[in-house]
């Protein structure tokens, strides 16, 4: 049995007072939860959100990283960088950083590689717009995004990598695909997988739905057969609507 991995992805909100109010309200309300719990918050957050949460089950990760080690790269934070913080998680290839900052399937494959040569794991996002869906490519889009960001890794580090299904037009319009019509798609990713790095590999990853969860519609979603959790943007802001989420069942 796969485990269930909740993820709250912050965005650009919280300021680090705002973050440590969060994490010591949150703290107890998602302590008894058998399900992981990681915070992606920016990197203003970190050092505050790392040292708040010591001790406790929430995991930190941050939003995005550069795939360089170091250098004249103005503005950017390497995964050595993240790593010597306490830094276990990374967000890689959010439709929000591929539509507004040109992150490309190569740039995300680069990053996931530097994520695993850091020791950071990745939460790698994948989904179609509103357009390919309507246009039935689905399907197409997100197995090749899925195969071009999994290019060159090893079995293992494929099984330690987290897909996060975000289809596009569900993020931030409180409009939810369906479970079913999410779990879909979530198994023809998992059999992309599979076909390139077998069914071991393929029945380990975690593979999570994205895109306008909220308590009332985490349960439905996250007890489908191949829904492993899931990543969360607005409703991971609220620590008690997100631990709702968290202690879905
Ligand atoms: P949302 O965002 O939950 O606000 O739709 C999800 C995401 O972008 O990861």
């Amino acid at each position: 049995m796969r485990r269930k991995v909740i993820a709250g992805n912050w965005k650009m909100n919280m300021l680090p007072n705002e973050a440590i109010e969060y994490i010591q309200e949150f703290e107890s309300l998602v302590k008894d939860t058998k399900n992981e719990v990681i915070l992606c918050v920016p990197y203003t957050d970190l050092f505050y959100v790392l040292n708040c949460a010591q001790g406790t089950n929430i995991k930190i990760g941050s939003q995005n990283m550069h795939w360089e080690e170091k250098g004249a790269y103005t503005g950017e934070v390497s995964g050595e960088m993240l790593k010597s913080i306490g830094v276990q998680y990374v967000i890689i290839g959010h439709s929000e950083r591929r539509q507004y900052f040109a992150e490309t399937d190569e740039t995300v494959n680069r990053k996931i590689k530097s994520a695993f040569a850091n020791e950071l794991n990745p939460i790698v996002c994948v989904g179609e717009t509103l357009e390919e869906r309507e246009a039935g490519k689905t399907v197409e889009i997100i197995t090749n995004q899925t195969r071009l960001a999994l290019e060159g890794l090893s079995e293992n580090q494929v099984k330690n990598t987290i897909i996060a299904y975000e289809p596009i037009w569900a993020i931030g319009t409180g409009k939810t695909a369906t479970s079913e019509d999410a779990n879909h798609s979530i198994r023809e990713i998992r059999q992309e997988i599979e076909k390139n790095y077998g069914k071991d590999v393929a029945e380990e990853v975690i593979i999570q739905y994205g895109g306008s969860v909220k308590s009332t519609n985490a349960k439905e979603l996250f007890l489908m057969s191949d829904i492993d959790g899931g990543l969360v943007g607005g409703a991971s802001l609220k620590p008690e609507e997100f631990a709702k989420i968290v202690n879905f069942e």
